[in-house]
């Protein structure tokens, strides 16, 4: 057995940061929940590898850990959780069954903790999975399941590599299922082309991404500047959600709509990712065409959600909640790194040191693409020449 250094959230760092910002979120700080502590690495079973992390990606869910804002899954596991749920890493050893990897690989993690009988998460790892230890770690033991070989010559460099193990999934298995979930009602001779919306964040752009590929027509509306102009390149129009007062009264929801109608040439959206809910969840509603999907895989801004049943039905809107691909998926949508899923990044890489800052960043929202940490300071030869 050996020890690593590995960040944790522990119940008593999140009381503390509680007291000290009392009941507004907007005053709490992340960076003083997530905390450097010491993991011991259990022994590597037959079925196991161990892994050297090399860059992680900071993912929202820490936000959720460390603020409790949803539950307290700190509290829930016991008193504190070792999080980090996407890696990039460096196969060091592997357990006497394990025959898909061998020292020296580059490999990329997924996410999902115990799946169902039809492959879908129940529990998400490093997060509500049971003794699940995640990857914000300088080392890491996991079962060879969780591992997929990183796809080195796909054109896109380590960081870019290292922003997609939990988000391109994700991505994947909304867009799988929104197009699905149309052409089950609208077959492609009624409609070849359709029109598509995401709001915010680094999932969206990847769905997007999947369906400009595929022939469609793609939105993104999102508050930054800098994400907008970075889709406009992959020719995804952007739409300004500031400009619509992020949908605080019903008078921007409508100005939204009728934005979304000239901008559509009349059709609206037919297919609506949605990813914060809250007041996304009303604005996604408002611009979609009959026979629509609306699809979400996040409650960032709200858990609840309300509609009216009535409108919905009559035209024929389908509302889907998605958590995670199954491990077959999260493979399906690596083969698409490089060549659909081009991510934006964070104009900073973080080092080591810098972890909680990255989230405390994410917090605030201030980061203008998806946030990278790099965790090793000596990188494998394979992966130098992938180093910007
Ligand atoms: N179920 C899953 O497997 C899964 C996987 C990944 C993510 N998620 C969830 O999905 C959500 C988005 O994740 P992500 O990784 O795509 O996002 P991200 O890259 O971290 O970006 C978050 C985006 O949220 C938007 N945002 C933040 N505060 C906002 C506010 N007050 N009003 C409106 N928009 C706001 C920002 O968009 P602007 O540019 O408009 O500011 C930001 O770009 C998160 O809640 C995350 O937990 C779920």
């Amino acid at each position: 057995m050996s020890t690593v250094p590995a960040y944790s959230i522990s119940t008593e760092s999140i009381a503390k940061e509680q007291a000290r910002a009392g009941s507004d979120l907007a005053a709490f700080d992340v960076s003083n929940v997530l905390g450097l502590d010491e993991l011991e690495l259990p022994a590597v079973g037959p079925n196991d590898v161990r892994m050297k992390i090399l860059a992680v990606s900071a993912e929202h869910n820490i936000d959720h850990a460390t603020t409790a804002d949803t539950v307290n899954i700190a509290d829930q596991r016991g008193g504190k959780i070792y999080p980090g749920n996407s890696a990039t890493g460096e196969v060091l050893e592997v357990g006497a069954n394990v025959t898909k990897f061998a020292p020296g690989d580059i490999v990329i993690t997924h996410c999902n903790g115990a799946p169902d009988e039809y492959g879908y998460p129940t529990r998400i790892w490093a997060y509500d999975a049971e003794d699940s230890i995640g990857w914000y770690a300088k080392e890491a033991v996991v079962g060879d399941w969780q591992l997929i070989k990183a796809p080195l010559a796909c054109g896109l460099n380590l960081w870019e590599i290292a922003a997609l193990p939990l988000r391109a999934p994700t991505a994947y298995h909304l867009w799988r299922r929104g197009i699905g979930i149309y052409r089950l009602k609208v077959p492609t001779e009624r409609k070849a082309r359709v029109n598509v919306l995401g709001f915010g964040g680094g999932v969206s752009e990847l769905f997007l991404m999947l369906a400009k590929a595929e022939g469609h027509r793609a939105f993104f509306c999102s508050g930054s500047p800098e994400r907008r102009a970075a889709l406009e390149k992959h020719g995804i129009q952007g739409i300004d959600q500031v400009a619509f007062n992020r949908f605080a009264s019903r008078d921007d929801v409508r100005a939204f709509s009728k934005e979304c109608r000239k901008r559509t040439d009349g059709e609206m959206m037919h297919i609506v990712c949605d990813m914060l809910r809250g007041p996304v969840f009303p604005a996604g509603l408002a611009c979609t065409a009959r026979q629509a999907v609306n699809l979400s895989a996040g409650w960032q801004l709200s858990q609840k959600v309300e509609y009216n049943s009535t409108l919905m039905s009559v035209k024929q809107v389908t509302i889907d909640h998605v958590h995670y691909e199954t491990p077959e998926g999260c493979g399906a949508a690596t083969e698409l790194y490089g060549s659909v899923f081009k991510p934006t990044l964070h104009k900073e890489i973080y080092g080591w040191v810098d972890l909680p800052r990255a989230h405390q960043e994410m917090h605030l929202n201030t980061q203008t693409g998806i946030p990278i940490v790099r965790i090793a300071d000596e990188m494998p030869e394979a992966v130098k020449d992938l180093i910007p």
